[in-house]
């Protein structure tokens, strides 16, 4: 196991009816902007729910930040933030809206001229030192931003991650009720997102971290278990709970701490979603399956040990095991509703040359826990994903 710091300060507020307990969690004096996206908040009650949670403090709304937010929209907030002196941030939405917020949190206290920075340069996300406290409330369990310190932002024709320390939620609220009205699609692209973070912690090379492989395991076989039950039974309660904490635990840093890292499946589907707008977890069920199968060397340990003790594979050779294994997890993403092909979004094979363009563009060039992914690599990947 490789040596690690472990640092999570997120207050989770987990169940039934706790947005009545806002009041309790904002600073009593602040001036709060609450942030959402195109308006499902407004739709289905929750926004009111929160703005009476927030008593009565000065409240600010902005909304209309888009899925796979866009930094023009974002800056607006920052203005915002900026002339009226705003002291809390509250995001309320999906992964979109929390790391917009998380975004407008760190771009207000930005001295440069340019916010766009924070995207690019690691060092000057870095150097910020100070940001807008945040909460959030969420209503789609995917992402895992309610309690990890990244988000990724639209700019110009790409998406960007950036992180920062200062941004981790001081609390977030996971009501799973409050997920209910998601349509099925959306629910699906939970899943797979939430599934595709353990495997991007995972799918490496053993490390000796046993801690991180089992609970790792564990929640993977827990969303095989109620994956498809909970697109067919939106408004059973415990099997969303499961799903609400399966994304919070998938990516708060308890599972990748110790072990090698693999966001190839990410870094590629993210262009995917800036070329063509297809969801974020939709992408990565199109991309995962072709990197096993290409990357199987490299892989072969970790993904026999998740074909035996997840999915119970133990007959016959390497190989025909490793492709079993990619079978049942490409099988798994369709019985959640989602294709695994992009021939099947009607993207052709004339625009691998694009994709593979804007992977040198973005830097991504030495991808995967070794760096061997080049972009060769990468074309190789893309044309298995057809
Ligand atoms: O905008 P509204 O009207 O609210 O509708 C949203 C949106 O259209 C809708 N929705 C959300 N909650 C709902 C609901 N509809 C009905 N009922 C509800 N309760 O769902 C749509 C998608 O929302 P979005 O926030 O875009 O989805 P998701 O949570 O999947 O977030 C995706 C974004 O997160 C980034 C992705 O790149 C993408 O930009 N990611 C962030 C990560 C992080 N911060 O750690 C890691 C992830 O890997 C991911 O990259
Ligand atoms: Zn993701």
């Amino acid at each position: 196991m490789y040596n690690f710091d472990f640092f999570n300060p997120t207050h989770i507020v987990f169940g039934k009816d706790r947005l009545n307990e806002l009041d309790n969690l904002v600073p009593r004096d602040a001036k709060v902007l609450v942030l959402y996206g195109g308006g499902s908040v407004k739709k289905f009650g929750t926004l009111e729910k929160v703005i009476n949670g927030l008593g009565n403090r000065q409240v600010i709304e902005f909304g209309g930040i888009e899925p796979n937010p866009q930094f023009t929209t974002l800056m607006k907030a920052v203005d915002i933030v900026k002339k009226e002196n705003i002291d809390f941030l509250l995001a309320v939405g999906g992964g979109s809206v929390m790391d917009g917020t998380k975004f407008v949190a760190l771009a207000a206290y930005y001295e440069g001229d340019n916010a766009a920075e924070i995207l690019y340069s690691r060092e000057k996300a870095a150097a910020i030192n100070k940001a807008v406290p945040l909460g959030t409330v969420v209503t789609l369990p995917a992402t895992g931003s309610e309690m990890n310190n990244g988000g990724v932002i639209s700019y110009e024709h790409g998406k960007y991650g950036f992180g920062s320390k200062l941004v981790f939620p001081k609390f977030s609220v996971l009501d799973p009720t409050l997920t209910y009205t998601l349509p099925e699609s959306q629910v699906a692209n939970g899943v797979a997102d939430t599934f595709v973070h353990v495997l991007e912690q995972y799918a490496t090379f053993k490390a000796e971290g046993r801690f991180q492989d089992r609970t790792a395991e564990g929640i993977l076989q827990t969303l095989i278990e109620i994956g498809r039950k909970t697109i067919d039974n939106p408004t059973d309660y415990d099997t969303r709970a499961n799903l609400v904490w399966c994304a919070t635990m998938a990516l708060n840093g308890l599972i990748g701490a110790g072990v090698p890292q693999d966001w190839s499946t990410h870094m590629i589907g993210h262009e995917l979603t800036a070329m063509f707008g297809i969801d974020h977890g939709k992408t990565l069920a199109i991309i995962l399956p072709s990197i096993w199968n290409v990357m199987r060397e490299q892989k072969k340990g970790k993904i026999l040990q998740y074909a035996e003790r997840v999915l119970g594979i133990t007959e016959g050779d390497d190989d025909s095991r490793i492709d079993l294994a990619i079978l049942r997890t490409r099988e798994f993403f369709e019985s959640l509703g989602i294709k695994t092909h992009l021939s099947e979004y009607g993207v052709t094979a004339d625009k691998i040359d694009d994709i593979v363009n804007a992977l040198d563009k973005h830097g991504m060039k030495a991808l995967s826990e070794t760096g061997a992914i080049t972009l060769e690599v990468s074309r190789k990947i893309l044309e298995g994903a057809m």
